[in-house]
Order: structure tokens, then C-alpha cells, then sequence
């Protein structure tokens, strides 16, 4: 699997995997819109097209992770694994790098909102360190059902950073060489800023 950044050339396919995954999913013109927004950043697992063999943008994508971030919390929007690819460690594997690439930066909490039967979902955050803060009743239009907020906090960030993390295919993505990262802190002040400096 190959972890990349997704821009909004990705949005066909993202609409495809929202509709696959969600009772109210994004629409196109809603990621479209999305990526037009600074603080709006979305997060893939490309799958190999052949066993051994590389990837690339035609890639069939697996996983897709968006955020809205700024410099103190980063917002985790959606996550979503194709059905095909669950159950294999993906899903947490998407959400710990993108932690940690937060961690990076400084960014030293994450949030976000989970229906309250969503029990995959619940056990991979809950898994990766995040605890519930809160609770906003009736909030899904579709089924009335409760959302939980949940939020990671500096520590699970942290503890995500020194957890054990896969070889990916951009090395300096994961593991910028301390030279690089202070460069980027100079000169970047948004996540996406520092991405696009480093990979
Ligand atoms: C929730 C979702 C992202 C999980 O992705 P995944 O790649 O299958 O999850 P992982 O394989 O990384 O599993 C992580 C943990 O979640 C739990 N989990 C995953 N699927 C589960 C299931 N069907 N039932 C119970 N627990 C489950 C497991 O505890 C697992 O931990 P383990 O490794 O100790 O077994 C995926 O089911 C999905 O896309 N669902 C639809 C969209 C959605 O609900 N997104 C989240 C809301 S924003």
C-alpha cells in the first residue's frame, strides 16, 4: 500500500469510496469545494495494481483519510476503507500516519465525531488511543442517532509517534531528517504547506 496526499484530481474516485461507505455521503461538488479550502487536506492508501508490482495515481485507492487542521488541532473529517480492503489493518494504519505527520508539526490534538453505533469505528479510535469528551444527541439527520466526539489528545499523539509505524514508499514523508523539519517549520506554517515541502 502506498500512502500519498490526495488533491482534488482524486475526487471522482473519492465521491466513488464516500458512496461505497457512508448512508450520507460527500458529493463531488462537496470535496471539490473542499479542496479549494486551505485548511483541508485528504490522505489515501493506494493499492498495488499487481502482487510485487509498484503503484501510482491510477492506482485503485483503498482508503482515504480527509482532515481540516490548523495549528493547535487537527480535525479528522472522515476515514473510510473500501469494503473489500477492511479488516486488515488499513483504516488504523491511514490514521497513525496521519497523526503522526500532525505530531510533526506541532499539532498537539485531534478530534472528531463518530455515530454512536459505528462499533468498527469506535474500537479503531478507541484503539488508537482516542477517549470520548463528549456527546451531541439526535445529531445524524438520517437515523437521529447520537454523535460522540471524541479526541486524542497531545500523549495519544505522541504515543502514536513512537508506536510502531509500517515502511511506507515515502520515507522522508515519515521520517524527515531533523535538518529537513526545522527547514519546514521555518518556512511552513499549514500541514499541507509542510507536505507538499518534504514529499
Ligand atoms: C471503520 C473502518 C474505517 C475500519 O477500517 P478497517 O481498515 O477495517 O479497520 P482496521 O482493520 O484498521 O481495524 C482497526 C480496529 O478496529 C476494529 N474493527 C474493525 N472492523 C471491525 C468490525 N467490523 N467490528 C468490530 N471491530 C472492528 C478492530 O478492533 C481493529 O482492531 P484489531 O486490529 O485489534 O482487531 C471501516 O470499517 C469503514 O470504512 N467503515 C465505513 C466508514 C466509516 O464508518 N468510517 C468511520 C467514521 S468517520
Amino acid at each position: 500500500m502506498e500512502f500519498c496526499r490526495l488533491d482534488r484530481n482524486a475526487v471522482d474516485e473519492l465521491a466513488t469510496l464516500e458512496a461505497l461507505c457512508f448512508t450520507l455521503p460527500w458529493s463531488k461538488e462537496q470535496l471539490a469545494n473542499a479542496f479549494g479550502l486551505p485548511h483541508f487536506a485528504a490522505f489515501g492508501l493506494r493499492a498495488p495494481l499487481r502482487k510485487g508490482s509498484g503503484t501510482g495515481d491510477d492506482a485503485p485507492l483503498a482508503a482515504y483519510l480527509s482532515v481540516y487542521h490548523n495549528p493547535d488541532e487537527l480535525e479528522i473529517l472522515n476515514l473510510a476503507v473500501a469494503p473489500a480492503w477492511r479488516g486488515r489493518g488499513h483504516g488504523s494504519r491511514l490514521l497513525r500516519l496521519v497523526l503522526r505527520m500532525a505530531a510533526k508539526m506541532g499539532i498537539g490534538r485531534a478530534v472528531l465525531e463518530v455515530r454512536s453505533g459505528n462499533t468498527p469505528a469506535l474500537a479503531l479510535y478507541t484503539g488508537q488511543g482516542f477517549v470520548q469528551v463528549g456527546r451531541r444527541r439526535g445529531y445524524y439527520r438520517d437515523s437521529g442517532e447520537d454523535a460522540l466526539v471524541l479526541e486524542d489528545s497531545e500523549a495519544g499523539i505522541l504515543a502514536a509517534i513512537r508506536g510502531k509505524i509500517p515502511v511506507i514508499a515515502v520515507p522522508d514523508l515519515i521520517e524527515p531528517r531533523p535538518e529537513l523539519l526545522s527547514r519546514c517549520r521555518a518556512r511552513c506554517d499549514s500541514l499541507l504547506d509542510v507536505i507538499r515541502y518534504i514529499a
